[in-house]
């Protein structure tokens, strides 16, 4: 629960290592920081990103296909939980599910997403790992880097809330061009969400 009112309660959902998680909770930890985590929700009960949060007592919660075999109890048990903890911004940050249609009306213009490439270019359905960072090179690209944009229910579409602009190295592979970007992620991520904190709170 958020025991700080003044500050907005976050809610992140993530399927994988959960490096952005690790980013936005260490700025959240400053001491003028305007957002806190209060929960984190993964489809992927062996995740990094939730092993990292049951460790920094932040409260978790493993929802999938398996707990939930219909997508719309799924949805449904989502905007439940979300509610129940108050929670007025979610981060999707490598949630590799779609958002469901019932949490998409409950938080319209208040999900945001990170993506590892310069939106619109190389986003989509299909394009997230490895795949995006093979596209930048494939399509000769000398600047890629993170975007943050609102979500919606196609992937990659909403509006695009900031960005920031990373360097194709001559040799990169898509491993080393992952590796740098994600690095501007970690900068980025907090950066829009105490931006955004700071706005609700206006
Ligand atoms: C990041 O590259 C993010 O842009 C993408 O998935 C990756 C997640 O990494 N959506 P992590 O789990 O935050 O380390």
């Amino acid at each position: 629960m958020n025991d700080r009112p003044d500050r907005v309660s976050v809610a992140v959902l993530v399927s994988g290592a959960g490096s952005n998680l690790r980013a936005l909770h260490a700025a959240s930890l400053t001491a003028d920081s305007p957002f806190r985590i209060v929960l984190v929700i993964s489809n992927n009960s062996g995740s990094g990103g939730l092993a990292y949060a049951a460790d920094h007592a932040i409260p978790t919660l493993h929802v999938s296909g398996r707990t939930h075999p219909d997508p719309g109890a799924l949805d449904a048990e989502l905007v439940r939980q979300l509610q129940a903890h108050q929670i007025e911004l979610i981060v999707t940050a490598g949630y590799m599910k779609k958002v469901g249609p019932r949490v998409l009306a409950e938080y319209a213009g208040r999900i945001l997403n990170i993506h590892p490439s310069l939106l619109p270019a190389h986003g989509g359905p299909g394009m997230y790992g490895a795949a995006v960072h093979r596209a930048v090179l494939a399509a000769g690209d000398r600047l890629s880097g993170p975007s943050v944009h609102l979500v919606t229910d196609e992937y990659d579409e909403g509006e695009i809330i900031g960005h920031q602009e990373v360097p194709v190295l001559d040799g990169d592979t898509p491993e080393t061009l992952a590796a740098r970007v994600l690095v501007a992620e970690h900068e980025l991520l907090p950066m829009v969400v105490t931006e955004l904190s700071r706005r609700l709170r206006r």
